[in-house]
């Protein structure tokens, strides 16, 4: 069982994100368990305060340690991550991070059974919440986002959807895009034509061997094309 937290100040940005498709179903199959928790509830002033003004002045506002702190001590035991269980992951959303892959959603759903994602908002996080606490400081792609939570949603997808059972079919876990470092190739349903596109031939044929060949030579244009940068 894997057990995903997020901590974010909009919680109710999960409430139905999880009710649709694999992540429902992995969820009612007990593989894994996902709790959005208020950031504001680890405050201790009347306002519940998660930020104030940077250091050395600028714009903008930088979200506090200590409510992160105390948030990440609940959940985890500990206030520095060399202290956390093995199988505990605290992941930091944030443009600042490593980019986010199918390798990394991997190894996350392979090694961890506690994912703690902090979404990170305004023009940042303090940076002792990085040194202390943070095991995995991830961004999605090299834009951005108003804050994490939408990040949080794209990881705990990727991971969730790897986590044995999760999916009916194992191959599609297999033959998919990236699993060997491109794409993955195109796909045809009925009817064979349509609208006057049709579907190619060999494919049409039963003959797998020709359609295996078809298939990878296909992927690998619609890389060259797309995503030239997998093939180097
Ligand atoms: N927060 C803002 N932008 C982000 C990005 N690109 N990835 C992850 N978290 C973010």
């Amino acid at each position: 069982m894997l057990r995903c937290d997020i901590i974010t100040i909009f919680p109710e940005f999960f409430r139905e994100a999880f009710d649709h498709g694999i992540i429902r179903r992995a969820r009612a199959a007990g593989l894994v368990e996902t709790k959005a928790h208020d950031l504001r509830g680890w405050t201790s002033d009347k306002h519940r305060i998660v930020d104030d003004r940077p250091f050395g002045g600028g714009e903008g506002m930088v979200l506090k340690p200590e409510p992160i702190f105390a948030a990440v001590t609940e959940l985890t035991g500990s206030a520095r991550r060399e202290s956390y269980s093995p199988q505990t992951r605290v992941v930091l959303l944030s443009p600042q991070g490593r980019v986010f892959t199918q390798e990394r959603a991997l190894d996350l759903s392979r090694n961890a059974t506690q994912i703690i994602l902090i979404c990170g908002r305004y023009e940042g996080v303090d940076e002792r919440v990085g040194e202390a606490l943070v095991t995995d400081e991830i961004s999605i792609g090299d834009y951005v986002l108003s804050g994490g939570e939408p990040a949080a949603l794209v990881v705990i997808d990727a991971v969730v959807r790897l986590l044995p059972g999760a999916l009916g079919n194992e191959d599609s876990v297999v033959n998919e895009s990236f699993s060997e470092g491109r794409l993955g190739h195109p796909q045809y349903t009925r009817p064979p034509e349509f609208s006057g596109l049709s579907v190619p031939e060999v494919l049409l044929t039963g003959n797998h061997a020709e359609i295996a060949r078809w298939r990878r030579e296909a992927a690998l244009r619609k890389t060259q094309r797309n995503r030239p940068d997998l093939l180097k």
